[in-house]
């Protein structure tokens, strides 16, 4: 039995192109659950192996990325005193029994504060060209690579999201501008995939990765992943911090929750199909489609 998934960004059923931001209460900032050991194993295993490509940096944002760290830390240490405890120099794991000397980490804070939350920490710099990714500590990226989008403004970063540039690009622009650092903010994203994998870079799609999905086995050959995003503004530097914390579960948790594959299976009947073909659905549409209506009509079965 897997658990019930924590959020479902499709609950009205509808397709969206929109920002759909919430105002996010700074004590709900970060969120810890059963899988922080296992998940800070695997950031740490990436940052010892891979480690230009889940963390990168511009000069120049260091300033911004000890903010960010001294504010995480500050928030751990009140709102999560069961996982972290402070020595002088140090901020210990108590659930991983991880410790980090803090000076270690002068020249890149935002590598230690990545390292002690299972959240991707993302800081977005105001420029000429609008807010650019300016320092990343990214483990858990979806078909994307850090180094691509590294300096690069909102805009650019988006370029594959179809209709980003006609629908999203003012209104994120404006609430990027707007933002005030007392009222922080976050939204959902969502995507089907074939692997539970939290580090999926684009090289690690499987070829013909879709042959082997059918409505029938749908359910445990796809997964569904969650991103539940946060935005906030840094008082001293005035930058923006984006977090983002991935879900993933299998897909037959919808199993338990009919109204959400039936809301699901809506959402993607209206989606256009630029951005079918962009969250790759087009080539299990017709499996993952049945599979949801299938979840749907057991449970009238059931109930009738
Ligand atoms: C209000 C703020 C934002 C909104 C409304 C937004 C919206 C979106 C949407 C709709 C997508 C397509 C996702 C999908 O359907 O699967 C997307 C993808 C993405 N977003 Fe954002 N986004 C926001 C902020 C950011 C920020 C601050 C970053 C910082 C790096 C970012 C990085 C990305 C990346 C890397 C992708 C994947 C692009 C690709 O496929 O190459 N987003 N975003």
């Amino acid at each position: 039995m897997s658990s019930p998934p924590r959020y479902l960004p499709f609950t009205d059923g509808q397709w969206h192109m929109s920002m759909s931001l919430k105002a996010l209460d700074p004590k709900e900032w970060i969120e810890i659950d059963a899988h922080l050991s296992e998940q800070l194993a695997i950031k740490d295993q990436l940052l010892k192996t891979r480690h230009s490509e889940v963390f990168a940096s511009l000069p120049g944002s260091e300033p911004s990325q000890q903010e960010v760290l001294d504010l995480l830390l500050n928030h751990l240490l009140e709102e999560f005193p069961q996982h972290y405890r402070r020595h002088t120099q140090s901020i210990e794991n108590i659930t991983t029994g991880q410790v980090w000397h803090i000076p270690d980490f002068e020249s890149t804070p935002l590598d230690l504060a990545g390292r002690l939350v299972q959240e991707d920490l993302l800081l977005m710099q105001s420029t000429p060209k609008g807010y650019c990714l300016a320092a990343a500590s990214l483990c858990f990226p979806l078909r994307w690579r850090l180094r691509e989008k590294l300096g690069r403004p909102l805009t650019q970063i988006h370029s594959p999201v179809p209709g980003y540039q006609e629908k999203l690009s003012h209104p994120v622009d404006n609430f990027f501008n707007r933002l005030k650092s007392n009222h922080p903010a976050w939204r959902l994203n969502w995507s089907i995939v074939d692997s539970p994998e939290l580090f999926f870079p684009p090289e690690m799609a499987q070829k013909d990765w879709y042959a082997v999905i059918n409505s029938q086995n749908a359910g445990e050959k796809l997964f569904l992943r969650i991103e539940r995003q946060t935005l906030r503004r840094l008082i001293i530097s005035s930058d923006i911090l984006f977090t983002v914390r991935t879900y993933v579960y299998p897909l037959r948790v919808l199993e338990d929750n009919p109204i959400m594959a039936l809301n699901l299976a809506e959402v993607i009947r209206q989606m256009p199909s630029d951005v079918q073909d962009y969250k790759n659905l087009l080539p299990i549409r017709e499996a993952l489609l049945r599979y949801l209506e299938d979840i749907v009509k057991s449970s009238a079965l059931n109930n009738s």
